[in-house]
């Protein structure tokens, strides 16, 4: 499956990239500013998940960002529209063949911490994989990687230190915190989210856990950024819209592709 998929694309492409990044909800707008871009359209990738997600366009971005090769994607699938843990991760895998050593990965979430702000970027520090599945589950693929790896340091020491450095550069509050991953698609109830702090969880969102296990299986270095999109539930007198998280993104954009170019640009 991921052989087929990284044979296409490599017909479109030439060399390797080492740089990765995967944008989620609403924050797609990052690949608008890769120089020279080649698209290839998930959908036209053989045994490729095309996302159906809100705020998702759902297509690989080949070209330079900051002066570095980079491979974005456009649009991630999730758990919740039905795609197997297995296929969740193929893109993962697939940028693995495509020579990505080093992944960053973004999403919108809910803030937890009750100190964060509607807006804010968290720098992930560490997960929790509360999606009750492992994308590993099932005979281990030696190709990619050993059968019990490490998540000791699922989210590199090294790049957060350089993210640290570039947003203290931009004057940024960059947050820190663990990102705790549901399998969605419903919202968490009040109840969920007290529980989740009390487990040590800073953001909430559907995604980013299965991919970034998968990074780290196949020894890939990762970064990861959340978007504050909104309160966790019951942290405000407002129901939660999938709307908002898209409105929110769009107006937070900028900032987020900011920190991730002058992130890309310090890379080796
Ligand atoms: N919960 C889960 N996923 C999310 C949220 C949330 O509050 N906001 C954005 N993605």
């Amino acid at each position: 499956m991921v052989i087929k998929a990284a044979e296409f694309i490599k017909t479109k492409i030439q060399g390797d990239y080492e740089i990765g990044i995967i944008c989620g909800s609403g924050l797609g707008g990052l690949c608008d500013a890769v120089e020279n871009p080649i698209y290839v359209n998930y959908a036209d990738i053989p045994n490729f998940p095309v996302s159906t997600a809100p705020g998702h366009i759902g297509r690989f971005v080949f070209g330079t960002l900051a002066g570095k090769k980079v491979v974005c994607m456009q649009g991630r699938v999730h758990y919740y529209e039905g795609y197997t843990p297995e296929s969740v991760i193929i893109p993962v895998r697939v940028m693995k063949k495509l020579g990505v050593t080093k992944l960053i990965v973004t999403n919108a979430a809910g803030g937890i911490n009750e100190s964060f702000e509607v807006g804010d970027i968290m720098l992930i520090t560490d997960h929790i994989n509360f999606t009750g599945i492992n994308p590993l589950v099932g005979k281990n693929d030696d190709r990619f990687g050993v059968r019990f790896p490490d998540m000791s340091y699922a989210y590199s020491p090294e790049m957060r230190e350089t993210a640290l450095k570039c947003a203290e550069k931009m004057k940024l509050d960059l947050r820190e915190g663990v990102y705790i991953g549901c399998s969605g698609p419903s919202y968490e109830t009040p109840a969920e989210i007290r529980a989740f702090r009390t487990l040590g969880a800073d953001a909430v969102g559907m995604s980013t856990v299965m991919e970034v296990i998968a990074a780290n299986h196949c020894k890939m270095e990762v970064l990861g950024f959340s978007l504050v999109a909104n309160k966790a539930a019951g942290m405000s007198k407002n129901r939660l819209t999938e709307q908002e998280v898209i409105d929110i993104g769009k107006e937070k954009a900028n900032v987020m592709q900011k920190l991730v170019c002058a992130v890309v640009g310090e890379m080796q």
